[in-house]
Protein backbone atom coordinates (compact mmCIF):
# COMPACT_ATOMS: atom_id res chain seq x y z
CA UNK A 1 0.00 0.00 0.00
CA UNK A 2 2.38 2.52 1.20
CA UNK A 3 4.23 2.02 -2.27
CA UNK A 4 1.28 2.55 -4.21
CA UNK A 5 0.72 5.78 -2.56
CA UNK A 6 4.83 6.62 -2.64
CA UNK A 7 4.10 5.93 -6.40
CA UNK A 8 0.61 7.81 -6.53
CA UNK A 9 2.54 10.77 -5.69
CA UNK A 10 5.88 10.80 -8.03
CA UNK A 11 3.30 10.55 -10.68
CA UNK A 12 0.44 13.31 -9.66
CA UNK A 13 4.29 15.13 -8.79
CA UNK A 14 5.52 14.17 -12.47
CA UNK A 15 1.97 15.34 -14.11
CA UNK A 16 2.10 18.66 -12.21
CA UNK A 17 5.78 19.43 -14.12
CA UNK A 18 3.56 19.23 -17.23
CA UNK A 19 6.78 19.44 -19.67
CA UNK A 20 9.30 20.02 -17.62
CA UNK A 21 10.98 22.86 -15.41
CA UNK A 22 13.02 24.63 -18.43
CA UNK A 23 10.11 24.49 -20.84
CA UNK A 24 7.73 26.33 -17.50
CA UNK A 25 10.65 28.98 -17.54
CA UNK A 26 10.37 29.43 -21.29
CA UNK A 27 6.23 29.44 -20.82
CA UNK A 28 6.83 31.85 -17.79
CA UNK A 29 9.62 34.32 -20.41
CA UNK A 30 7.13 35.13 -22.49
CA UNK A 31 5.02 36.37 -20.23
CA UNK A 32 2.64 33.88 -19.74
CA UNK A 33 0.87 31.56 -16.99
CA UNK A 34 1.33 27.59 -16.87
CA UNK A 35 -1.66 25.95 -17.42
CA UNK A 36 -2.41 24.94 -13.84
CA UNK A 37 -1.51 28.50 -12.54
CA UNK A 38 -3.86 29.59 -14.60
CA UNK A 39 -6.88 27.43 -13.43
CA UNK A 40 -5.56 28.17 -9.48
CA UNK A 41 -6.49 31.96 -10.80
CA UNK A 42 -9.54 31.02 -12.71
CA UNK A 43 -11.60 28.82 -10.12
CA UNK A 44 -12.18 29.19 -6.39
CA UNK A 45 -9.26 28.55 -3.85
CA UNK A 46 -8.93 24.44 -3.70
CA UNK A 47 -12.29 24.21 -5.77
CA UNK A 48 -10.47 22.33 -8.42
CA UNK A 49 -10.99 18.25 -9.19
CA UNK A 50 -8.35 17.25 -11.72
CA UNK A 51 -9.84 14.51 -14.37
CA UNK A 52 -7.03 12.19 -16.58
CA UNK A 53 -4.33 13.10 -14.68
CA UNK A 54 -2.08 10.29 -16.02
CA UNK A 55 -3.68 10.10 -19.00
CA UNK A 56 -1.01 9.93 -22.30
CA UNK A 57 -0.79 9.21 -25.82
CA UNK A 58 -1.20 6.54 -27.52
CA UNK A 59 0.91 6.86 -30.46
CA UNK A 60 4.21 5.16 -31.64
CA UNK A 61 5.54 6.75 -34.66
CA UNK A 62 8.65 8.98 -34.72
CA UNK A 63 10.01 7.34 -31.70
CA UNK A 64 6.27 8.90 -29.40
CA UNK A 65 6.23 5.87 -28.01
CA UNK A 66 8.97 6.18 -25.35
CA UNK A 67 7.65 10.02 -24.90
CA UNK A 68 4.66 10.16 -23.05
CA UNK A 69 4.16 12.53 -20.63
CA UNK A 70 1.44 12.37 -18.06
CA UNK A 71 -2.14 14.29 -19.06
CA UNK A 72 -1.14 14.96 -22.57
CA UNK A 73 -0.90 18.38 -22.69
CA UNK A 74 -3.86 19.56 -21.37
CA UNK A 75 -5.45 19.81 -17.73
CA UNK A 76 -9.04 18.70 -17.35
CA UNK A 77 -11.63 18.78 -14.80
CA UNK A 78 -14.19 20.50 -12.78
CA UNK A 79 -14.12 23.37 -10.47
CA UNK A 80 -16.17 26.42 -8.83
CA UNK A 81 -16.50 30.11 -9.56
CA UNK A 82 -18.11 31.93 -7.11
CA UNK A 83 -19.61 28.35 -5.92
CA UNK A 84 -20.72 27.59 -9.19
CA UNK A 85 -19.98 24.66 -10.68
CA UNK A 86 -18.03 25.03 -14.17
CA UNK A 87 -15.50 22.49 -16.40
CA UNK A 88 -12.71 23.50 -17.84
CA UNK A 89 -9.84 22.67 -19.52
CA UNK A 90 -6.31 24.23 -20.12
CA UNK A 91 -3.91 23.66 -22.71
CA UNK A 92 -0.09 22.63 -21.32
CA UNK A 93 2.10 24.02 -23.99
CA UNK A 94 5.02 22.99 -22.32
CA UNK A 95 3.98 19.45 -23.27
CA UNK A 96 4.26 18.67 -26.68
CA UNK A 97 3.80 22.31 -27.74
CA UNK A 98 0.08 21.79 -25.96
CA UNK A 99 -0.69 20.25 -29.12
CA UNK A 100 -3.92 17.98 -29.43
CA UNK A 101 -3.91 14.04 -29.94
CA UNK A 102 -6.45 11.92 -30.31
CA UNK A 103 -6.19 11.26 -26.44
CA UNK A 104 -6.05 15.30 -25.21
CA UNK A 105 -9.37 15.74 -27.40
CA UNK A 106 -10.98 12.74 -25.52
CA UNK A 107 -9.70 14.04 -22.54
CA UNK A 108 -11.70 17.29 -23.80
CA UNK A 109 -14.69 15.64 -24.63
CA UNK A 110 -15.57 13.61 -21.64
CA UNK A 111 -15.46 17.55 -19.31
CA UNK A 112 -17.90 18.79 -22.17
CA UNK A 113 -19.68 15.46 -22.12
CA UNK A 114 -20.45 15.76 -18.10
CA UNK A 115 -20.67 19.40 -18.40
CA UNK A 116 -24.01 18.95 -20.63
CA UNK A 117 -25.12 15.86 -18.15
CA UNK A 118 -24.95 18.43 -15.22
CA UNK A 119 -26.13 21.71 -16.82
CA UNK A 120 -22.73 23.73 -16.02
CA UNK A 121 -20.76 25.91 -18.39
CA UNK A 122 -17.63 25.06 -20.02
CA UNK A 123 -14.33 27.18 -19.88
CA UNK A 124 -11.34 26.29 -22.13
CA UNK A 125 -7.61 27.49 -22.42
CA UNK A 126 -6.62 27.39 -25.23
CA UNK A 127 -2.37 27.76 -26.04
CA UNK A 128 -1.66 25.06 -28.41
CA UNK A 129 0.61 23.86 -31.82
CA UNK A 130 -2.55 22.58 -33.14
CA UNK A 131 -2.43 19.16 -33.72
CA UNK A 132 -0.46 17.01 -32.75
CA UNK A 133 1.74 16.43 -35.95
CA UNK A 134 3.11 12.77 -35.21
CA UNK A 135 -0.73 11.72 -35.26
CA UNK A 136 -1.84 13.40 -38.14
CA UNK A 137 -5.69 12.10 -38.80
CA UNK A 138 -6.16 10.76 -35.31
CA UNK A 139 -5.60 14.23 -34.42
CA UNK A 140 -8.20 15.80 -36.89
CA UNK A 141 -10.51 13.25 -36.09
CA UNK A 142 -10.01 14.63 -32.27
CA UNK A 143 -10.92 17.84 -33.52
CA UNK A 144 -13.90 17.23 -35.18
CA UNK A 145 -15.20 15.07 -31.90
CA UNK A 146 -14.51 18.83 -29.91
CA UNK A 147 -15.96 20.69 -32.77
CA UNK A 148 -19.05 18.92 -32.52
CA UNK A 149 -19.51 18.63 -28.85
CA UNK A 150 -19.26 22.59 -29.25
CA UNK A 151 -21.87 22.91 -31.14
CA UNK A 152 -24.11 20.44 -28.97
CA UNK A 153 -23.62 22.58 -25.91
CA UNK A 154 -24.57 25.59 -28.21
CA UNK A 155 -27.09 26.80 -26.40
CA UNK A 156 -27.39 24.40 -23.41
CA UNK A 157 -25.01 25.80 -21.26
CA UNK A 158 -22.41 28.61 -21.75
CA UNK A 159 -18.96 28.45 -23.30
CA UNK A 160 -16.23 30.81 -22.58
CA UNK A 161 -12.96 30.34 -24.78
CA UNK A 162 -9.43 32.50 -23.60
CA UNK A 163 -7.54 32.20 -26.20
CA UNK A 164 -3.50 32.67 -24.01
CA UNK A 165 -1.23 31.36 -26.43
CA UNK A 166 -1.48 29.94 -30.27
CA UNK A 167 -4.56 28.45 -31.69
CA UNK A 168 -3.93 28.21 -35.22
CA UNK A 169 -5.28 26.26 -38.34
CA UNK A 170 -8.60 23.95 -37.46
CA UNK A 171 -8.24 24.61 -34.24
CA UNK A 172 -9.66 28.17 -34.40
CA UNK A 173 -12.94 26.84 -35.08
CA UNK A 174 -13.29 25.20 -31.32
CA UNK A 175 -12.94 28.67 -30.10
CA UNK A 176 -15.12 30.61 -32.68
CA UNK A 177 -18.22 28.11 -31.90
CA UNK A 178 -18.17 29.33 -28.18
CA UNK A 179 -19.99 32.25 -26.86
CA UNK A 180 -17.33 34.34 -25.42
CA UNK A 181 -13.50 34.56 -26.91
CA UNK A 182 -11.00 36.70 -24.46
CA UNK A 183 -7.29 36.87 -25.83
CA UNK A 184 -4.02 38.44 -24.07
CA UNK A 185 -2.08 40.57 -26.02
CA UNK A 186 1.03 40.11 -27.20
CA UNK A 187 1.28 36.09 -26.09
CA UNK A 188 -1.74 35.17 -28.19
CA UNK A 189 -2.77 34.74 -31.55
CA UNK A 190 -5.36 32.92 -34.12
CA UNK A 191 -5.27 32.44 -37.36
CA UNK A 192 -6.37 29.67 -40.23
CA UNK A 193 -3.62 29.85 -41.91
CA UNK A 194 -0.15 31.53 -40.63
CA UNK A 195 2.10 34.59 -41.87
CA UNK A 196 4.33 32.27 -44.13
CA UNK A 197 1.63 30.57 -45.63
CA UNK A 198 -0.09 33.78 -46.20
CA UNK A 199 3.54 35.02 -47.79
CA UNK A 200 3.23 32.41 -50.48
CA UNK A 201 -0.22 32.66 -51.30
CA UNK A 202 -1.23 35.93 -51.21
CA UNK A 203 2.19 38.20 -51.04
CA UNK A 204 1.36 39.84 -48.25
CA UNK A 205 3.94 40.16 -45.08
CA UNK A 206 2.20 40.38 -41.92
CA UNK A 207 3.68 39.53 -38.02
CA UNK A 208 1.21 37.12 -36.12
CA UNK A 209 -0.18 39.80 -33.77
CA UNK A 210 -0.82 41.82 -36.90
CA UNK A 211 -2.67 39.07 -38.33
CA UNK A 212 -4.77 37.29 -35.66
CA UNK A 213 -3.50 39.20 -32.35
CA UNK A 214 -5.81 40.23 -29.72
CA UNK A 215 -5.94 43.85 -31.27
CA UNK A 216 -6.75 42.40 -34.63
CA UNK A 217 -9.59 40.41 -33.60
CA UNK A 218 -11.03 42.76 -31.40
CA UNK A 219 -11.10 45.62 -33.31
CA UNK A 220 -11.17 45.03 -37.15
CA UNK A 221 -12.41 40.96 -37.59
CA UNK A 222 -15.01 40.66 -34.36
CA UNK A 223 -13.81 37.22 -33.88
CA UNK A 224 -12.84 37.78 -29.61
CA UNK A 225 -14.96 40.08 -27.63
CA UNK A 226 -12.19 41.65 -25.28
CA UNK A 227 -8.42 42.22 -25.59
CA UNK A 228 -6.26 41.87 -22.09
CA UNK A 229 -3.07 43.29 -21.30
CA UNK A 230 -1.83 39.85 -19.56
CA UNK A 231 -2.84 36.02 -18.32
CA UNK A 232 -3.95 37.41 -14.50
CA UNK A 233 -6.42 40.47 -15.92
CA UNK A 234 -8.15 37.87 -18.35
CA UNK A 235 -8.62 35.03 -16.04
CA UNK A 236 -10.33 37.16 -13.43
CA UNK A 237 -12.61 38.60 -15.65
CA UNK A 238 -13.57 35.78 -17.33
CA UNK A 239 -14.65 35.33 -13.76
CA UNK A 240 -16.10 38.63 -13.56
CA UNK A 241 -18.14 37.60 -17.12
CA UNK A 242 -19.15 34.61 -15.22
CA UNK A 243 -21.51 36.20 -12.67
CA UNK A 244 -23.71 37.83 -15.56
CA UNK A 245 -24.75 34.36 -17.16
CA UNK A 246 -26.58 30.80 -15.97
CA UNK A 247 -24.97 27.33 -15.93
CA UNK A 248 -27.49 26.19 -18.55
CA UNK A 249 -30.63 27.22 -20.62
CA UNK A 250 -32.92 25.96 -17.91
CA UNK A 251 -31.54 28.17 -14.87
CA UNK A 252 -31.56 31.99 -14.11
CA UNK A 253 -28.48 33.91 -13.88
CA UNK A 254 -27.29 34.32 -10.25
CA UNK A 255 -28.69 37.28 -8.40
CA UNK A 256 -26.22 40.55 -7.06
CA UNK A 257 -27.68 41.62 -4.08
CA UNK A 258 -27.57 45.43 -4.34
CA UNK A 259 -28.37 48.50 -1.95
CA UNK A 260 -29.24 50.67 -5.35
CA UNK A 261 -32.67 51.29 -4.97
CA UNK A 262 -34.54 50.15 -7.97
CA UNK A 263 -36.17 53.48 -8.53
CA UNK A 264 -33.39 55.91 -8.14
CA UNK A 265 -34.14 58.74 -10.64
CA UNK A 266 -31.30 60.01 -12.61
CA UNK A 267 -32.51 63.87 -13.29
CA UNK A 268 -28.99 64.01 -15.05
CA UNK A 269 -30.57 61.87 -17.98
CA UNK A 270 -33.13 64.34 -19.15
CA UNK A 271 -30.57 66.34 -20.49
CA UNK A 272 -28.63 63.47 -22.02
CA UNK A 273 -30.04 64.14 -25.28
CA UNK A 274 -29.06 67.59 -27.20
CA UNK A 275 -31.57 69.83 -28.48
CA UNK A 276 -29.73 69.55 -31.57
CA UNK A 277 -30.65 66.57 -33.06
CA UNK A 278 -27.64 66.46 -35.27
CA UNK A 279 -25.29 66.61 -32.61
CA UNK A 280 -24.48 63.23 -30.56
CA UNK A 281 -23.80 61.94 -27.09
CA UNK A 282 -22.60 58.81 -25.71
CA UNK A 283 -25.18 56.14 -24.96
CA UNK A 284 -22.73 54.99 -22.37
CA UNK A 285 -23.53 57.15 -20.05
CA UNK A 286 -27.30 55.75 -20.25
CA UNK A 287 -26.64 52.83 -19.64
CA UNK A 288 -24.32 53.63 -16.66
CA UNK A 289 -27.18 55.19 -14.98
CA UNK A 290 -29.66 52.77 -15.81
CA UNK A 291 -27.88 50.05 -14.49
CA UNK A 292 -27.15 48.65 -11.02
CA UNK A 293 -23.89 50.40 -9.00
CA UNK A 294 -23.21 51.75 -12.68
CA UNK A 295 -21.59 48.91 -13.57
CA UNK A 296 -21.55 47.17 -16.94
CA UNK A 297 -19.69 44.66 -18.70
CA UNK A 298 -19.02 45.85 -22.07
CA UNK A 299 -18.23 43.13 -24.75
CA UNK A 300 -16.70 44.17 -27.89
CA UNK A 301 -16.44 47.54 -27.13
CA UNK A 302 -13.58 48.04 -29.99
CA UNK A 303 -15.22 46.61 -32.71
CA UNK A 304 -18.39 48.09 -34.42
CA UNK A 305 -18.19 50.61 -31.87
CA UNK A 306 -21.43 51.97 -33.53
CA UNK A 307 -23.34 49.81 -31.29
CA UNK A 308 -22.77 48.86 -27.57
CA UNK A 309 -23.71 45.22 -26.03
CA UNK A 310 -22.67 44.04 -22.87
CA UNK A 311 -24.47 43.07 -19.77
CA UNK A 312 -25.58 45.14 -16.50
CA UNK A 313 -28.12 44.33 -13.86
CA UNK A 314 -31.22 45.99 -12.79
CA UNK A 315 -32.40 44.93 -9.67
CA UNK A 316 -29.52 42.48 -8.62
CA UNK A 317 -30.58 40.61 -12.22
CA UNK A 318 -28.48 40.09 -15.24
CA UNK A 319 -29.78 42.17 -18.49
CA UNK A 320 -28.17 41.89 -21.75
CA UNK A 321 -27.90 45.94 -23.12
CA UNK A 322 -27.93 46.65 -27.34
CA UNK A 323 -27.89 50.48 -27.90
CA UNK A 324 -27.30 52.54 -31.03
CA UNK A 325 -23.99 54.67 -30.17
CA UNK A 326 -24.69 58.17 -31.63
CA UNK A 327 -21.03 58.95 -31.02
CA UNK A 328 -19.85 56.47 -33.51
CA UNK A 329 -21.32 57.09 -37.43
CA UNK A 330 -24.57 58.40 -35.93
CA UNK A 331 -25.14 55.37 -34.56
CA UNK A 332 -26.12 54.15 -37.90
CA UNK A 333 -26.45 50.13 -38.11
CA UNK A 334 -23.94 48.74 -40.62
CA UNK A 335 -22.92 45.31 -41.47
CA UNK A 336 -20.39 44.70 -38.47
CA UNK A 337 -22.58 45.93 -35.71
CA UNK A 338 -25.94 43.74 -36.97
CA UNK A 339 -23.85 40.98 -37.02
CA UNK A 340 -22.39 41.93 -33.83
CA UNK A 341 -25.93 43.07 -31.95
CA UNK A 342 -27.48 40.00 -34.06
CA UNK A 343 -25.01 36.94 -31.96
CA UNK A 344 -25.02 38.86 -28.44
CA UNK A 345 -29.14 39.21 -28.89
CA UNK A 346 -29.20 35.18 -29.57
CA UNK A 347 -27.16 34.47 -27.10
CA UNK A 348 -29.21 36.59 -24.59
CA UNK A 349 -32.28 34.85 -25.76
CA UNK A 350 -30.69 31.29 -25.63
CA UNK A 351 -30.14 31.62 -21.80
CA UNK A 352 -33.43 33.88 -21.53
CA UNK A 353 -31.42 36.79 -20.41
CA UNK A 354 -33.91 39.88 -20.61
CA UNK A 355 -32.51 42.50 -23.22
CA UNK A 356 -32.98 46.40 -23.05
CA UNK A 357 -32.32 48.29 -26.00
CA UNK A 358 -31.51 51.48 -26.21
CA UNK A 359 -32.59 53.07 -29.94
CA UNK A 360 -31.20 55.78 -31.49
CA UNK A 361 -30.50 55.23 -34.93
CA UNK A 362 -31.02 57.56 -38.35
CA UNK A 363 -31.16 53.94 -40.76
CA UNK A 364 -28.75 51.72 -42.24
CA UNK A 365 -25.28 52.87 -43.27
CA UNK A 366 -25.56 53.40 -47.67
CA UNK A 367 -22.82 53.25 -49.83
CA UNK A 368 -21.75 50.65 -52.30
CA UNK A 369 -18.90 49.37 -49.74
CA UNK A 370 -21.83 48.32 -47.77
CA UNK A 371 -24.50 46.86 -50.48
CA UNK A 372 -21.46 44.88 -52.12
CA UNK A 373 -20.46 43.24 -48.65
CA UNK A 374 -23.78 42.25 -47.97
CA UNK A 375 -25.99 44.72 -45.66
CA UNK A 376 -29.07 43.14 -46.83
CA UNK A 377 -28.63 39.94 -45.89
CA UNK A 378 -26.30 40.95 -42.58
CA UNK A 379 -28.70 43.61 -41.47
CA UNK A 380 -31.23 40.77 -41.53
CA UNK A 381 -29.66 38.96 -38.83
CA UNK A 382 -30.62 41.64 -36.67
CA UNK A 383 -33.97 41.66 -37.21
CA UNK A 384 -34.43 37.80 -37.54
CA UNK A 385 -32.83 37.37 -33.66
CA UNK A 386 -34.98 40.38 -32.23
CA UNK A 387 -37.89 38.38 -34.08
CA UNK A 388 -37.04 34.89 -33.12
CA UNK A 389 -36.13 36.02 -29.16
CA UNK A 390 -38.64 35.42 -26.88
CA UNK A 391 -36.90 36.47 -23.96
CA UNK A 392 -38.05 39.06 -22.41
CA UNK A 393 -37.54 42.41 -24.32
CA UNK A 394 -38.29 46.17 -22.72
CA UNK A 395 -36.80 48.56 -25.52
CA UNK A 396 -36.48 52.53 -24.86
CA UNK A 397 -36.21 54.86 -27.93
CA UNK A 398 -34.23 57.72 -27.39
CA UNK A 399 -34.00 59.64 -30.44
CA UNK A 400 -33.81 58.78 -33.75
CA UNK A 401 -35.80 55.40 -34.66
CA UNK A 402 -35.65 56.35 -38.67
CA UNK A 403 -37.30 53.67 -41.63
CA UNK A 404 -36.49 50.17 -41.55
CA UNK A 405 -33.84 50.40 -38.81
CA UNK A 406 -36.57 51.70 -36.73
CA UNK A 407 -38.16 47.99 -36.93
CA UNK A 408 -35.22 45.99 -36.81
CA UNK A 409 -34.23 47.81 -33.08
CA UNK A 410 -36.59 45.23 -31.01
CA UNK A 411 -39.87 47.20 -31.88
CA UNK A 412 -43.08 46.65 -30.89
CA UNK A 413 -43.58 44.83 -34.15
CA UNK A 414 -41.07 42.39 -34.00
CA UNK A 415 -42.97 41.60 -30.58
CA UNK A 416 -41.27 43.91 -28.38
CA UNK A 417 -42.80 43.32 -24.59
CA UNK A 418 -42.72 47.27 -23.43
CA UNK A 419 -41.42 49.74 -25.64
CA UNK A 420 -41.01 53.32 -24.28
CA UNK A 421 -40.01 56.38 -25.65
CA UNK A 422 -38.44 59.50 -24.14
CA UNK A 423 -40.08 63.07 -24.95
CA UNK A 424 -37.17 63.47 -27.66
CA UNK A 425 -37.88 60.57 -29.79
CA UNK A 426 -38.62 61.06 -33.43
CA UNK A 427 -39.97 57.63 -34.85
CA UNK A 428 -40.38 58.63 -38.70
CA UNK A 429 -39.29 57.11 -41.81
CA UNK A 430 -36.36 58.96 -42.28
CA UNK A 431 -34.95 62.67 -41.09
CA UNK A 432 -37.17 65.57 -41.69
CA UNK A 433 -34.71 66.69 -44.17
CA UNK A 434 -34.33 63.80 -46.33
CA UNK A 435 -38.19 63.34 -46.23
CA UNK A 436 -38.54 66.89 -47.58
CA UNK A 437 -35.84 66.96 -49.78
CA UNK A 438 -37.95 64.01 -51.68
CA UNK A 439 -41.49 64.24 -50.86
CA UNK A 440 -41.15 68.21 -52.01
CA UNK A 441 -38.66 68.12 -54.94
CA UNK A 442 -40.31 70.55 -56.69
CA UNK A 443 -39.75 73.01 -54.07
CA UNK A 444 -35.80 72.65 -54.13
CA UNK A 445 -35.10 76.20 -55.26
CA UNK A 446 -36.49 77.74 -52.12
CA UNK A 447 -35.07 77.34 -49.04
CA UNK A 448 -37.72 79.41 -46.94
CA UNK A 449 -40.32 76.55 -48.16
CA UNK A 450 -38.30 73.99 -47.81
CA UNK A 451 -37.25 75.23 -44.11
CA UNK A 452 -40.88 75.49 -43.54
CA UNK A 453 -42.00 71.85 -44.91
CA UNK A 454 -39.23 70.61 -42.37
CA UNK A 455 -40.55 72.65 -39.85
CA UNK A 456 -43.76 70.77 -40.77
CA UNK A 457 -42.77 67.14 -40.92
CA UNK A 458 -40.73 67.67 -37.67
CA UNK A 459 -44.05 69.23 -35.73
CA UNK A 460 -45.61 65.78 -37.57
CA UNK A 461 -43.81 62.81 -37.32
CA UNK A 462 -40.72 63.98 -35.28
CA UNK A 463 -42.22 63.23 -32.03
CA UNK A 464 -43.08 59.89 -29.91
CA UNK A 465 -46.97 60.90 -30.40
CA UNK A 466 -47.78 59.22 -33.49
CA UNK A 467 -46.32 56.29 -32.72
CA UNK A 468 -48.30 56.21 -28.99
CA UNK A 469 -51.40 57.35 -30.54
CA UNK A 470 -51.20 53.20 -32.51
CA UNK A 471 -49.66 51.65 -29.68
CA UNK A 472 -46.45 51.11 -31.07
CA UNK A 473 -45.17 52.47 -28.04
CA UNK A 474 -46.68 51.62 -24.47
CA UNK A 475 -45.70 54.87 -23.00
CA UNK A 476 -43.30 58.57 -22.89
CA UNK A 477 -41.23 58.34 -20.38
CA UNK A 478 -39.32 60.99 -18.63
CA UNK A 479 -35.63 60.01 -18.64
CA UNK A 480 -35.37 60.34 -15.28
CA UNK A 481 -37.73 57.58 -14.49
CA UNK A 482 -35.62 55.41 -17.00
CA UNK A 483 -34.73 52.57 -14.42
CA UNK A 484 -37.31 52.64 -12.69
CA UNK A 485 -39.89 51.76 -15.74
CA UNK A 486 -37.34 49.36 -16.68
CA UNK A 487 -36.80 47.94 -13.41
CA UNK A 488 -40.70 47.77 -13.14
CA UNK A 489 -41.13 45.76 -17.08
CA UNK A 490 -38.74 43.40 -16.34
CA UNK A 491 -40.58 42.35 -13.01
CA UNK A 492 -43.87 42.11 -15.24
CA UNK A 493 -42.11 39.97 -17.30
CA UNK A 494 -39.93 37.42 -15.12
CA UNK A 495 -42.39 34.65 -15.59
CA UNK A 496 -42.58 35.03 -19.34
CA UNK A 497 -43.38 32.27 -21.13
CA UNK A 498 -43.65 32.03 -25.43
CA UNK A 499 -44.53 28.57 -27.21
CA UNK A 500 -43.14 28.50 -30.50
CA UNK A 501 -44.56 26.36 -33.48
CA UNK A 502 -42.55 23.15 -33.91
CA UNK A 503 -39.79 23.41 -36.23
CA UNK A 504 -36.43 21.87 -36.70
CA UNK A 505 -34.11 25.25 -37.00
CA UNK A 506 -34.72 28.53 -38.82
CA UNK A 507 -33.04 29.37 -41.60
CA UNK A 508 -31.50 32.88 -40.12
CA UNK A 509 -29.80 34.61 -42.91
CA UNK A 510 -26.37 33.70 -42.54
N1 LIG B 1 2.59 18.87 -32.88
C1 LIG B 1 3.55 18.33 -32.12
N2 LIG B 1 4.44 19.05 -31.42
C2 LIG B 1 4.34 20.38 -31.51
C3 LIG B 1 3.37 21.02 -32.29
C4 LIG B 1 2.46 20.20 -32.99
N3 LIG B 1 1.50 20.73 -33.73
N4 LIG B 1 3.51 22.35 -32.19
C5 LIG B 1 4.55 22.54 -31.35
N5 LIG B 1 5.06 21.37 -30.96
C6 LIG B 1 6.18 21.16 -30.05
C7 LIG B 1 7.50 21.54 -30.64
O1 LIG B 1 8.04 20.46 -31.34
C8 LIG B 1 8.30 21.91 -29.42
O2 LIG B 1 8.72 20.73 -28.81
P1 LIG B 1 10.02 20.67 -27.87
O3 LIG B 1 9.70 21.53 -26.68
O4 LIG B 1 10.16 19.24 -27.52
O5 LIG B 1 11.14 21.22 -28.68
C9 LIG B 1 7.27 22.52 -28.50
O6 LIG B 1 6.01 22.05 -28.96
C10 LIG B 1 7.24 24.03 -28.52
O7 LIG B 1 7.18 24.47 -29.87
P2 LIG B 1 8.11 25.60 -30.44
O8 LIG B 1 8.01 25.56 -31.92
O9 LIG B 1 9.48 25.49 -29.83
O10 LIG B 1 7.39 26.89 -29.82
P3 LIG B 1 7.29 28.34 -30.42
O11 LIG B 1 6.66 29.16 -29.37
O12 LIG B 1 8.61 28.75 -30.97
O13 LIG B 1 6.28 28.19 -31.67
C11 LIG B 1 4.29 27.45 -32.81
C12 LIG B 1 4.95 27.84 -31.48
C13 LIG B 1 2.89 26.99 -32.51
C14 LIG B 1 4.25 28.65 -33.74
C15 LIG B 1 5.12 26.36 -33.51
O14 LIG B 1 5.36 25.32 -32.57
C16 LIG B 1 4.43 25.75 -34.69
O15 LIG B 1 4.45 26.32 -35.77
N6 LIG B 1 3.83 24.55 -34.52
C17 LIG B 1 3.19 23.85 -35.59
C18 LIG B 1 1.83 24.46 -35.89
C19 LIG B 1 1.12 23.61 -36.91
O16 LIG B 1 1.42 23.64 -38.06
N7 LIG B 1 0.18 22.78 -36.40
C20 LIG B 1 -0.48 21.80 -37.18
C21 LIG B 1 -1.63 22.34 -37.96
S1 LIG B 1 -3.05 22.75 -36.99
Amino acid sequence: MHEIVRQLDEKRASARMGGGAKRIAAQHAKGKLTARERLELLLDPDSFEEWDMFKGHRCTDFGMADDVIPGDGVVTGYGTINGRLVFVFSQDFTVFGGSLSEAHAEKICKIMDQAMNVGAPVIGLNDSGGARIQEGVASLGGYADVFLRNVEASGVVPQISLVMGPCAGGAVYSPAMTDFIFMVKDSSYMFVTGPEVVRTVTHESVTPEELGGAVTHTTKSGVADLAFENDVEALMMARRLFTFIPSNNRESPPIVPTEDPVDRKEASLDSLVPDDPNRPYDVKELILKVVDEWDFFELMPDHAKNIVIGFGRIGGRSVGFVANQPLVLAGCLDIKSAIKAARFVRFCDAYNIPIVTFVDVPGFMPGTAQEYAGIIKHGAKLLYAYAECTAPKATVITRKAYGGAYDVMSSKHLRGDVNFAWPSAEIAVMGPKGAVEIIFREEKGDPDRIAGREREYREKFANPFIAGHRGFIDDVIMPRETRKRLARSLEMLRKKKVERPWRKHGNIPL
